[in-house]
């Protein structure tokens, strides 16, 4: 069997997940489930090569070589050649995830030399902090070290309205799992997306991607709001079967508890400075009322409700007239609302979906720290001239 290196970029969770979209593909002999699974369930950066195979598994060579080429032949595996840079064959390299990448054509590898190996170091703050890459965001993170970000706002792709030059499609598992990753204990996410209806009903995505944050990443909901637009794209007609969607879901996850909380106060009190009318009253063990001897003044205002309602459109979600450019911005006002939430000054920002960079933009305007990922070249464009013309409000950073 033919030497190379296979790499395990699976989670470094202590379980292993084989999608069962593979375990049931008739395609696929038993042998080369077997060998995928053995591989995943390998401790991340375990060195192991593929002629190593046979001292693994009771099949012999052939039977081996014929199913690992079948994880290639179905892009489970990828294969990638390796060439030095003066274009000499160094053999190959195979890759393994744990949610299979799609990959059209075939890979190949220039091996940097040592002193470009080198850079490649930590130092992760000064590399990446206040920096927009156009690159796919699993690219960015995995220049991420463990629990690096504070939180991540973010809004993916979802339906089928919206195209961005053919990325309206993302992994999303893996992309869920090196969120995680990169988040400290304390950290949040907030995962700003709706739902379309499909085939007659709503696809319910936006739950399920909830739910393997949940059960899958080990984080907690911390809270799930509701973005409510003054407008909608296609509004209801009396004989039409639904009603006018004008919402979208901002699920709330965290590492933990999470480390920053300063809930907004803006809902104004009618009964603001009143200490005694009537009598107020609790109940005791025995679930009798009692009167309540200390009754605080009401505050003039009071933490806002978990439906936050922004006006949208042309002209009102940024006077940025370029971020317009882009089909699918957030207001900056709901980007401001949570990052001035879940984050203090100085903390680390990450928008892995960065479209027209509204969040980017927003960290800046409140002096915390971004890095922003955006997968299309003209949106990037886009992001880095509108930063360009935004301040920080100190000069700290
Ligand atoms: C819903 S938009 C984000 C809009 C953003 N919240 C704003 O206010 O401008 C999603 C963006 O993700 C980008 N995208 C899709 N897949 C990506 C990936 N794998 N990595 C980085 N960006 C990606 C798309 O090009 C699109 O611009």
């Amino acid at each position: 069997m033919e030497s190379g290196r296979i790499q395990n970029l699976s989670t470094d969770y202590n379980y292993s997940t084989v999608p069962t979209k593979i375990l049931n593909d008739n395609r696929l002999s038993a042998t080369a489930k077997g060998i995928l699974a053995f591989l995943l369930s390998l401790p991340k950066n375990h060195n192991i090569n593929k002629k190593d195979l046979p001292k693994y598994f009771k099949e012999g060579y052939f039977a081996l070589n014929n199913a690992f080429e079948e994880l290639v032949k179905h892009r489970i595996i990828h294969k990638i050649e390796v060439r030095d840079k003066k274009g000499h064959y160094k053999g190959y390299e195979y890759i393994v995830h744990e949610f299979p990448k799609k990959r059209y054509g075939d890979q190949k590898k220039v091996i940097p030399n040592r002193s470009i190996r080198k850079s490649v170091e930590n130092n992760s703050e000064v590399k990446l902090v206040n920096q927009i890459f156009n690159e796919d965001c699993l690219v960015t993170m995995s220049k991420m070290p463990d629990e690096f970000i504070d939180m991540v706002l973010t809004s993916p792709p979802y339906g089928s309205i919206r195209h961005y030059n053919g990325n309206n499609k993302f992994e999303f598992e893996k992309i869920a799992v090196e969120l995680t990753r990169i988040i400290k204990t304390g950290g949040i996410i907030v995962w700003v997306v709706g739902d379309e209806v499909k085939h007659g009903s709503e696809t319910g995505t936006p739950f399920k991607q909830a739910l393997f944050f949940k059960e899958r990443c080990g984080l907690r909901i911390h809270d799930s709001l509701i973005w409510n637009k003054n407008t909608c794209t296609y509004p209801a007609k009396p004989n039409g079967l639904r009603y006018s969607q004008c919402f979208e879901y901002m699920f709330v996850f965290s590492k933990g508890a999470p480390a920053v909380v300063n809930l907004i106060c803006d809902k104004p009190n009618r009964w603001a400075g009143t200490t005694n009318f009537g009598q107020k009253t609790d109940r005791d063990e025995n679930d009798q009322l009692v009167p309540v001897k200390k009754f605080k003044p009401i505050p003039e205002y009071s933490p806002r409700t978990n439906i936050w309602r922004y006006v949208t459109g042309n002209g009102y979600s940024t006077e940025d007239k370029i971020a317009h450019q882009h089909p699918a911005i957030f207001p900056e006002q709901l980007a401001s609302d949570h990052i001035l939430t879940w984050t203090n000054e100085g903390d680390i920002v990450y928008d892995c979906f960065a479209g027209s960079g509204t969040v980017l933009k927003m960290s800046k305007q409140h002096d915390r720290k971004y890095i922003g990922s955006e997968i299309v070249k003209d949106y990037f464009d886009l992001i880095v001239k509108r930063l360009s013309i935004c301040p920080y409000s100190k000069s700290t950073l």
